[in-house]
């Protein structure tokens, strides 16, 4: 089974999204073939009307396996989704977005048709790992990121979402690391189910 790891934790070394999405990859069955997409280092753009352009006229070639086409099928292809990013501006950097734009691609990671949108990702399983400053109560609407992903995996046709979210490491006073660290215990739970 293929395990697809997608890290947009900017801060890299000093980011506790990335240490809490570690333990979860630590903990994570043998049985899954661990492939690390690291977004920082990737050359993703925003679309343009040119790179648009470029996009419709391959599409419209059959020319789906094209290189630009690559993270869309590795995606597609993924049993298992992992994404981690921090909370940045009540969302996710936007990195992650550019990722999004450029692998939501119609016939690779989901259908129009004449009965609505049919996603095309066989994973069954999108995981969202996340550290925040605040604190959000579930379905606060100053959180934008968790409804986003959600929405994205029923687009793409993910089997299901799953999330961990460490909040408060940035109130002054509030044990930030205690809430790390219940974090952590969830994800390590969660990725012994998955
Ligand atoms: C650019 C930027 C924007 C942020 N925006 C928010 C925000 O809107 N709400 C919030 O609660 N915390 C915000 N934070 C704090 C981060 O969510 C928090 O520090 C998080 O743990 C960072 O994750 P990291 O350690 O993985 O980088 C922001 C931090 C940065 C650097």
């Amino acid at each position: 089974m293929k395990a697809l790891y997608i890290d947009c934790c900017i801060r890299g070394k000093e980011s506790r999204s990335a240490r809490l999405a570690e333990v979860f990859l630590e903990n994570l069955s043998p049985e899954y073939e661990l492939t690390r997409r690291r977004l920082m280092d990737e050359a993703l753009y925003p679309l343009t009307a040119d790179s648009l352009r470029q996009r419709d006229a391959l599409l419209a070639q059959g020319k789906s396996r094209h290189p630009r086409f690559r993270f869309a099928h590795e995606i597609a292809e993924a049993d298992l989704v992992i994404l981690a990013a921090p909370f940045w501006d009540l969302s996710f950097p936007a990195l992650l977005k550019v990722y999004i734009e450029n692998v939501s691609v119609e016939g690779i990671t989901f259908r129009s048709t004449e009965q609505g949108l049919r996603g095309l990702c066989r994973g069954k399983h999108l995981v969202f790992l996340t550290t925040r400053g605040g604190i959000y109560e579930p379905g606060s609407d100053w959180e934008q990121a968790v409804p986003y992903l959600k929405a994205i995996q029923r687009f793409f046709g993910f089997g299901d979402f799953r999330y961990v979210a460490a909040d408060g490491l940035d109130i002054q006073g509030y044990d930030g690391e205690a809430a790390l660290q219940k974090a952590m215990d969830e994800a390590r739970a969660l990725a012994k189910e998955l």
